[in-house]
């Protein structure tokens, strides 16, 4: 028996915002590359995402020992869709359960999340290619029926 049998996919509930928090901790140290870094103000966001305070949602994976995937996604409206789609903004599995499918499992979840809101389109931004994992991350997208688009740019205002 493998961890991911025992996997359920869900909405996260209110008592599990501290795990989301850990999580998305956890992905953004993976991608950094640093372990000590400490996001800020990440409950009140996670907690915005969870309570339906924003448009978006937060989808967990769970086995018995608690919270092991996280997948959170908001609903924003662009012209060139000409309306709303689905933008994943972080999604991340537990290293010890990873290639086990649970990120597979967070995926249909999140398709069954936009049936239901009659959403046609999901975008993803991927890591930086500087991420040692960035392949297999893009294999894993391509992998899942994603086609690769351009790079993004941010620009950091003061
Ligand atoms: C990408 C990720 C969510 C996939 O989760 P998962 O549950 O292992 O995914 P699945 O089991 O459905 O698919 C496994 C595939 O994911 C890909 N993958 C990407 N990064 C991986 C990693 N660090 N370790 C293992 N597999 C990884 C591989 O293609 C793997 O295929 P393989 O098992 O044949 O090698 C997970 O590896 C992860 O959290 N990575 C770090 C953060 C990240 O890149 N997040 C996405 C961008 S924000």
């Amino acid at each position: 028996v493998t961890g991911a049998e025992r996997i359920r996919v869900g909405p996260a509930r209110v008592d599990e915002v501290d795990d989301v928090v850990a999580a998305i901790t956890a992905l953004l140290r993976e991608l950094r590359g640093d372990d000590s870094y400490e996001p800020a103000g990440m409950r009140e966001a996670v907690t915005a995402f969870v309570t339906g305070q924003v448009p978006g949602g937060v989808l967990v994976a769970r086995d018995p020992a608690g919270v092991r995937g996280v997948l959170a996604y908001s609903i924003p409206v662009a012209i060139r869709v000409a309306g709303a789609y689905c933008l994943i903004q972080e999604l991340w599995v537990d290293p010890q359960l990873r290639s086990r499918g649970v990120a597979g499992e967070l995926l249909a979840g999140l398709a069954e999340v936009c049936r239901r809101e009659k959403l046609t389109r999901v975008e993803v931004c991927l890591p930086s290619p500087r991420f040692a994992a960035f392949d297999r991350t893009v294999a894993f997208y391509e992998r899942s029926g994603f086609r690769m688009a351009g790079p993004r740019a941010m620009w950091d205002l003061p």
